[in-house]
């Protein structure tokens, strides 16, 4: 068995818990050392130069240290420091070596002072932001967003970059005339106020929050309510459409309310962010950042939005407090989109999804390694979204739901919410916890759960369930008589949803022949399609295929969107051979500006290499 065993009364460190400094497991992904000195509050104030593509100022940290503590350590990339005080006078620091993709650390001699203050500026290249030009927006005016999950808020806030350190912060953001700040956070000024060279926006969260949570956006941004708490921020020409798209999210949070307990941050907005935005969401806290490819103009993809405003109970109030426990963020998460979508939108589309998400874990597992499809991780990974992290997660929950009953396992996650609000957690503690208020001893219910083998192992435990969907019956029916060579214009295309769509492109075989695709294309239109979930299967297909019909389709979806769960699959499926390369290097040469550089740090090494 892989992980030792806490006691079952344990809570880890930081937020609600009365002891400040409360043992903390050691992060490997920050160079933090928790135990000697906390930031529990951050406050910044900034100014965004675009032409330099930089954000300028001071962040003052308000530290708490264990007695005699004489240095803080924090996380840092490529901030240029100009000086660091506290205590009235100038104090002494060091960046020590910088890690791939984790900074440097900054030890800074504190001794008595806790709180401090450094003045810095971001450097051009921020992992964590995306300095937009017009060309790339839907205004025609620059846009600046940040993205700090999962270790990326070190290149824009000099702190202690580890989501179990939970940190409140304040801002003040000076932001170019003409243009808006938003953050996850209140808005204390909706209108700014006048600043030099600009408008200035202050912000305020309260709570205690991991730090990847901390977020910016500054563009052409207008607001259009959905309900009293809920809300659009978008770009003029798209905002009537993301209001049409979200409308249903007061009834969601409802929802998520009467399974989970009161939502605690306040508003809900969602802020629809630029094409090159690298995820479908991000849940920043009371100021989801969103995908526009979300808004396909039929809310086929609302689901997206159910998913971000799940994390405000799971991730955003229970955090994971390392990053190879993620499923405790993402799989939790996945588990309660399903059912908020459920409660929406009728068991039988949950169940579509949940089949989908099915035949996607039973992929990863055929992909292997073993080692890759566990749930606690051995290594924290990269950042995708992953069938593991997101899907067995979620089916972990929903094999206990079925073994337990929906009655007590909802009991059992508000409870879990309640009693850990605003703290860290670990796989440990989690099973620590549900043994206490659940298993309470009960050998056979143990024996039939199977937690541990859920937990650390890897591959699928013999009690999960396979999801059953009707509606996928029936599109096996029509796979075989298309199979068989019946014509595609008999396939009932048109009366099915995105969840038929998908079912149907993930199951017919990869290998189709060339007059087979043409048909498909011409029938069903597939290379016009809105929607982008739908879109991405057939593109693979048509990769798979060497299509040269659907290059141009390709090409148009892989420069106008850079969403990283989209374009590193389809970039991988071209690199595999010469038909593909010369195509992905070429678009590549052209999109590169437009992604995110995350993303494009990630494609520079699979595309560009060689
Ligand atoms: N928190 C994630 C996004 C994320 C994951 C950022 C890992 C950085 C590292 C977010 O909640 C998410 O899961 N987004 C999904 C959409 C969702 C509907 C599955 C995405 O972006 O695809
Ligand atoms: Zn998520």
């Amino acid at each position: 068995m892989a992980a030792p065993m806490v006691s079952a009364c344990a809570s880890l460190g930081a937020g609600g818990s009365s002891d400040p400094m409360a043992p903390l497991p050691h992060d490997p992904d920050s160079y933090a050392q928790p135990d000697v000195a906390r930031v529990k509050h951050v406050a910044l104030d900034l100014k965004a130069d675009f032409t330099r593509k930089v954000l300028r100022g001071t962040a003052t940290l308000d530290i708490v240290a264990r007695a005699g503590a004489t240095e803080i350590v924090l996380d840092v990339d490529g901030l240029a420091i100009g000086s660091v005080s506290g205590n009235g006078r100038e104090l002494q620091y060091a960046i020590g070596a910088a890690q791939p993709d984790h900074g440097a650390p900054m030890t800074i001699q504190i001794g008595d002072a806790r709180q401090i203050t450094i003045a810095y500026e971001t450097s051009p290249g921020a992992s964590a932001l995306g300095w937009m030009e017009p060309a790339q927006t839907s205004s025609g005016k620059q846009f600046l967003f940040s993205q700090g999950e999962s270790i990326y808020t070190r290149s824009w806030v000099p702190t202690q970059d580890s989501p179990g350190i939970r940190q409140s912060y304040e801002a003040r953001i000076v932001a170019p005339e003409g243009l808006r700040a938003v953050m996850s956070a209140e808005m204390l000024t909706p209108d700014g106020e006048p600043a030099e060279g600009g408008r200035a926006y202050r912000f305020r969260m309260m709570h205690p929050i991991p730090c990847y949570l901390f977020a910016l956006a500054i563009g052409d941004l207008e607001h259009r309510a959905i309900s009293h708490r809920t809300g659009v921020w978008a770009e003029p020409s798209i905002a009537d459409a993301a209001a049409y798209e979200f409308a249903d999210m007061e009834r969601m949070l409802r929802t998520a309310e009467t399974l989970y307990g009161p939502y605690r941050w306040g508003k809900y907005e969602v802020l629809v962010l630029p094409p090159s935005f690298p995820y479908g969401g991000m849940e920043n806290p009371r100021l989801t950042f969103a995908t526009p490819t979300a808004i396909a103009g039929d809310r086929s993809l609302v689901a997206l939005i159910a998913h971000e405003m799940a994390h405000s109970w799971s991730g955003n109030l229970v955090t994971n407090a390392l990053w190879v426990d993620s499923w405790l963020n993402e799989g939790f998460t996945t588990y309660i989109e399903a059912r908020i979508d459920e409660a929406l939108y009728g068991e039988e589309r949950a169940n579509m999804a949940r089949a989908l998400d099915w035949a996607g874990i039973q992929r990863a597992i055929q992909a292997g390694p073993p080692d890759a499809t566990r749930l606690h991780l051995l290594h924290p990974t990269d950042e995708q979204p992953s069938a593991i992290t997101y899907d067995k997660g979620a089916l972990f929950l929903r094999t206990i739901e079925q073994t337990i009953g929906r009655r007590q396992i909802d009991a059992y996650l508000r409870s879990y919410f309640n009693r850990h609000a605003f703290q860290p957690m670990t796989t440990d503690l989690f099973l620590a916890d549900f043994r206490e208020h659940v298993v309470k001893g009960d050998a056979a219910l143990e024996a039939r759960l199977k937690l541990n083998e859920w937990a650390y192992e890897p591959g699928l435990p013999s009690n999960a369930v396979e999801p059953h969907a009707d509606a996928f019956d029936r599109v096996a029916a029509e796979v075989t008589a298309f199979n068989a060579g019946g014509p595609v214009s008999a396939v009932p295309w048109a009366s099915w949803g995105t969840f038929e769509r998908q079912r149907f492109l993930q199951t017919i075989p990869r290998q189709q022949q060339a007059a087979r695709l043409d048909e498909m294309e011409a029938a069903l239109q597939l290379n016009e399609l809105g929607n982008m979930e739908v879109l991405f299967d057939w593109l693979k297909i048509a990769i798979a295929n060497h299509c040269d019909a659907s290059v141009p389709s390709l090409e148009h979806f892989l420069k106008r969107q850079g969403r990283s769960k989209f374009v590193r699959p389809l970039y991988t499926d071209l690199m595999r051979d010469g038909w593909g390369q010369p195509i992905a290097r070429r678009v590549y040469a052209e999109a590169r500006p437009m992604y995110h550089p995350l993303v494009s740090a990630a494609l520079d090494r699979l595309v560009t290499r060689r």
